[in-house]
């Protein structure tokens, strides 16, 4: 009878062993170096296996759930892995024969070829080079075609009747719960969802939108659900994207949806509810306004902390109704905002900018008439208020006006309505929420209730 010895047992490598294991599991085995090391010894052909292989990167809910399902929907955080699991998927329903007639679907144009496509976990980058398969990105065409046949055409949630020609056997949408209309885009989508054994992915971080809560309800078969959290991927992310997000949403409401991918149903104590500001939403502006303003409430950007100023759009009609037309908010230097105002103010032909002035003083206004110059040399009206109380007082009688039906989003606005919803007064600054807080004040609030207000003069 032979023995076991070490003669008839080939001793495997180091390099053998490795060679088998998922490659996340290699590295949480050996540790960065001994991995570095090991990725030296390889060929480049070995290395392009190693490097494009999405089973052995994935982590589970990263890889396609078995069964017959027609939605995949990934919740997950930002920076989670979302854009890069769609990616992979398309690759390998492509490389199946499954995907030939594919839809890519985001919010806007550039958001598709900066993200989808051309983004760092976009299609194009999750080829090698060298790899005969990786497909050509037509981008006047607005598509991408694979050396199979396979094409994938870009639609955008800006223009959704696009969907409804075409057939197609496999989709993608991400961050569609940041989608402006998304109950729009998804019955168009649906209607071209009909070839063969048809497929969707939503790679999304979650919001309490109608659409998120009835695809994650029970009693769905179409429907599977992956969920990721932020930190799940921490090993994959840099180091500038960890700070920014994790000073941006740690302890704070809006964190534990945009990192920990959690539906935040309406919370207790803040000042808006997603069913209040549901129920008032309108699909279009009334035609005649008595007033229209652009709210700026700026904020001084420094170099490690730039926040975003809020900008808003609202208009008031002459049953003393508002109705929020647009956000308009940006992460700029102050004549970047004040040119944003100033372009607000001309597009909507508004009557006046209302802008804080805690943050510059006299500067905001003078800033604005700078960029108002610089465009078509006239002055344009400003208030300018300021803020000597709190937030959640300045607050109270703008949310009072939302749930007496008074307030509108024409359409939604995903981030302003996010800050309404988690905001509980304290924490992190919201800009929207103050931008739109000053703008419902000035239209709607009569003065004597507006405590904790003071108006100073602008320009008028
Ligand atoms: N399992 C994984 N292994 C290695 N890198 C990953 C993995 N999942 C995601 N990544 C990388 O992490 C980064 C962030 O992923 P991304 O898909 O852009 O996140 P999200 O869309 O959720 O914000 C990208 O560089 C992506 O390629
Ligand atoms: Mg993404």
């Amino acid at each position: 009878m032979e023995t076991l010895n070490s003669a008839t047992v080939p001793v495997q490598s180091a390099a053998e062993i490795l060679a088998r294991l998922p490659i996340r599991k290699v590295k949480e085995l050996v540790g960065d170096e001994v991995f570095r090391d090991y990725i030296d010894t390889l060929s480049v052909d070995e290395l392009d296996r190693l490097m494009y292989d999405w089973e052995s990167w994935a982590r589970p809910e990263q890889l396609e759930p078995p069964g017959s399902w027609s939605i995949w929907l990934y919740l997950a955080g930002r920076g989670s892995g979302k854009t890069r699991t769609g990616a992979e998927w398309i690759k390998s329903r492509v490389k199946r024969g499954k995907g030939r007639h594919i839809a890519l679907i985001s919010q806007s144009a550039a958001d598709a070829r900066d993200v989808m496509v051309e983004g760092e976990a976009g299609i194009l980058a999750i080829y090698s080079d060298r790899d005969p398969n990786r497909p050509k990105y037509e981008p006047s065409k607005r598509r991408i075609v694979w050396p199979n046949g396979a094409q994938a055409t870009i639609y955008t949630a800006e223009d959704p009747d696009q969907l409804r020609g075409p057939s197609h056997d496999t989709a993608w949408t991400d961050e569609i719960a940041a989608f402006r209309n998304v109950p729009d885009v998804w019955s168009n989508l649906m209607l071209g969802l009909r070839l063969g054994d048809s497929r969707c992915f939503i790679s999304t971080t979650p919001r309490a939108i109608k659409f998120i809560k009835d695809l994650v309800a029970p009693g769905r078969t179409d429907v599977v659900i992956s969920h990721g959290r932020t930190r799940d991927n921490f090993e994959n992310l840099s180091t500038p994207f960890l700070n920014e997000i994790i000073t941006k949403y740690e302890g704070t409401r809006l964190g534990r949806q945009e990192l920990e991918a959690e539906i935040l149903e309406d919370i207790e104590g803040a000042l808006w509810s997603r069913s209040i500001l549901d129920r008032n939403r309108v699909k279009e502006a009334p035609k005649e306004m008595v007033k229209i303003i652009v709210s700026i409430d700026p904020t001084v950007a420094t170099a490690e902390n730039a926040t975003e100023t809020g900008i808003i759009v609202m208009g008031k009609t002459a049953d003393n109704h508002g109705y929020c037309l647009a956000d308009r908010s940006l992460t700029a230097s102050p004549l970047g905002w004040a040119k944003a105002g100033v372009q607000a103010y001309h597009d909507f032909s508004a009557n006046k900018i209302v802008a804080e002035k805690n943050n510059g003083g006299e500067m905001v206004n003078l800033t604005i008439q700078t960029m108002a110059e610089k465009n078509r040399t006239t002055i344009v009206p400003v208030t300018l208020v300021w803020a000597s109380r709190g937030k959640l007082i300045r607050a109270e009688p703008v949310a009072a006006l939302d749930e007496q039906k008074k307030l509108h989003m024409v359409g939604s606005f995903p981030k302003l309505e996010d800050e309404l919803c988690t905001y509980e007064g304290e924490g992190n600054s919201p800009n929207r929420l103050d931008a739109y807080v000053w703008a419902a004040t000035e239209l709607l609030v009569d003065r004597k209730f507006s405590r904790g207000l003071t108006w100073g003069r602008g320009n008028e």
